[in-house]
């Protein structure tokens, strides 16, 4: 029996339990917020559509009860208030530090074994504060932003070549930001084939510039951030972990030394598989990409010490 619990049901965790449950990944899904009656709707709504997708997961949902989370073997926290149009997620940390802390804490309470992956933003000082504050093992925290933002670039490549995106590689690693993440065009190929070969480099550019403000397009279109691909970028770590599938995926997770970094979560390739975190993948980065990824090390931790502003990390 597998049980995940997704804290916050708002459009990221609503969406994540719907596809947890639709690709019927946990036997479980416990949908928990704070505001009354919310969760457990969404949860209805979901369980409403077991009949005509064919599904045998069942969704639960709670007002704040976190015994009702009790022994989950994955807990996604994507709690806290989202982004509006011109906010970088940076400008969150007062406000979500606080609150995933106290998730974090809440939930270790019923299940310490839990592998949690974190989704609120900013997501890398998230990740990092839930790893310094929680007391898990590093393989135990894992920040979702680089499936999401590699997803988001493997769109952006299968427009630009006209191709279905299943069939593109593609690999989005550094921060979780607009100015911090570094689409790999070196390491991205379509059947084999790299793509600086197919495409212009004006081409390229344009993917990448995209794939970087991917998260703040969204945000102008809706008015709110975006949901759907960020809720099954964290249902896609989940299944990774519980069906230990072993994928590489990009993810925020703690590094000792990996890229030239310590003291830092920030995205990297690593297995995930049933402990989480399994390995961390090195790529080999060329001098080029190891100083973007040293630039985007250092705007991460810019971010962290606001944490210490705040009093988060005592
Ligand atoms: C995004 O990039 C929510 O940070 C998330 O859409």
């Amino acid at each position: 029996m597998s049980k995940v619990t997704v804290v916050g049901a708002g459009n990221v965790g609503a969406t994540c339990a719907n596809v947890l449950a639709i690709n019927e990944v946990a036997n479980q899904v416990v949908l928990l917020d704070v505001k009354e009656g919310f969760a457990e709707g969404k949860a209805l709504d979901i369980m409403q559509t077991a009949t005509l997708l064919d599904f045998d997961t069942v969704v639960t949902g709670c007002t704040n009860d976190y015994s009702k989370t009790a022994d989950s073997d994955v807990v996604v926290i994507t709690s806290g208030i989202p982004r509006k149009p011109g906010m970088t997620r940076e400008e969150l940390i007062g406000v979500n530090a606080g609150i995933v802390k106290t998730v974090s804490e809440n939930i270790l309470k019923y299940s310490p074994n839990a592998i949690l992956v974190i989704v609120s933003n900013p997501m890398d000082t998230m990740t990092y504060l839930t790893l310094k504050t929680a007391g898990l093992p590093k393989n135990k925290v894992i920040g979702m932003g680089g499936a999401l933002d590699s997803s988001r670039f493997k769109c952006y490549l299968s427009k630009a070549l006209n191709a279905p995106a299943n069939e593109i590689e593609g690999m989005v690693i550094g921060g979780h930001g607009d100015t911090t993440m570094i689409p790999l065009t070196r390491f991205a190929s379509y059947k084999g084939r790299p793509v600086a070969g197919i495409l212009d480099k004006a081409v390229l550019d344009k993917v990448v510039a995209d794939t970087m403000v991917g998260g703040a397009t969204l945000t102008g279109l809706l008015g709110t951030s975006a949901w759907y691909a960020p809720g099954a970028a964290a249902a896609y770590l989940v299944e990774s972990i519980l069906r230990d599938q072993k994928k590489v995926i990009p993810c925020c997770v703690s590094l000792e030394g990996e890229y030239g970094q310590n003291d830092i979560c920030i995205g990297v390739p690593v297995v995930i598989g049933k402990d989480g975190v399994e390995q961390i993948i090195d790529y080999k980065l060329d001098e080029a990409e190891m100083a973007l990824f040293a630039k985007s090390a250092a705007a991460v931790r810019a971010t962290n010490d606001v944490l210490k502003e705040i009093n988060m990390l005592s």
